[in-house]
């Protein structure tokens, strides 16, 4: 059986590389994965990927990408030629967005001999509930129906995988296969602070449902030891394999 830490993703949502760095040596050795978001890149652009990738862990950069596929394709490259591990997009960009986002990791990876990132597509945001897919998009279908069609869309397209909430891994995996990955965010401890987020679920229910790796960003980064938080998260980790 894999290690905790194995499925445990950092998300150093942090406005300095200095910051993210500090952080990364205190809970680097506790994670599989250490991410780098929006903040952290528009901060310290791919410095960051590569310094954190000198210290151990592989790198999910969470960029969501979403525009046209020449667009895409081109972010994608580079985002191959940084060492990037896990790489998203917006399912909602459509199958020739990502289509064009696989074939250009696969080129690019060839091209430089390195691993492709396995590109993950963001179904639906673990921060909008049923009542903000409502007002905001006028979406009156379930958030898991929803997630389903763009999980569906997403494989057929050539993703490796998608973020989505805990609560929607099985039928993820029902609909799209075992080996389609499933990347949850929206992991709070048992009692924990839900913060924006909406779908939220514990890591060892998110273990027990199934999910691949589990992204874990305030929990441990707001905490006031977080080297002894990510403790606490693998406890939960270890529950959910047992
Ligand atoms: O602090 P928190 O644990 O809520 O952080 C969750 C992380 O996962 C953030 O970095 C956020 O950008 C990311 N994420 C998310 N929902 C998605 C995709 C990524 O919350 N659908």
């Amino acid at each position: 059986m894999a290690k905790a830490s194995e499925y445990l993703c950092v998300a150093l949502d942090r406005p300095s590389l200095e910051e993210a760095l500090g952080l990364a040596r205190q809970v680097g050795d506790r994670a599989g994965f250490l991410k780098v978001g929006l903040e952290l890149f528009s901060a310290a652009g791919p410095t960051a990927v590569r310094e954190l990738r000198a210290l151990g862990p592989k790198v999910f950069l969470d960029l969501k990408l979403h525009d046209i596929p020449n667009t895409v394709a081109g972010a994608v490259r580079r985002a191959t030629a940084l060492g990037a591990s896990l790489l998203t997009l917006h399912a909602s960009g459509g199958a020739g967005m990502i289509s064009a986002a696989r074939k250009a990791a696969e080129d690019a990876a060839a091209k430089l001999s390195v691993e492709r990132p396995r590109l993950l597509a963001v179904t639906v945001l673990t921060s909008l509930d049923a009542s903000a897919l409502s007002q905001t998009l006028g979406i009156e279908s379930p958030a898991q129906e929803l997630v389903l069609r763009l999980a569906k869309l997403a494989k057929d397209a050539g993703a490796d995988g998608v973020v989505c909430s805990a609560r929607e891994v099985a039928a993820v995996k029902k609909a799209c296969g075992a080996g389609f990955l499933a990347v949850t965010p929206g992991i709070r401890p048992a009692g924990g602070q839900a913060g924006d987020q909406k779908r939220v679920t514990t890591p060892a229910d998110a273990i027990r449902a199934g999910a691949d790796l589990l992204v874990v960003g305030r929990p441990v980064t707001a905490a006031p030891d977080p080297a002894a938080a990510a403790d606490g998260i693998l406890e939960s980790i270890e529950e959910g394999l047992a």
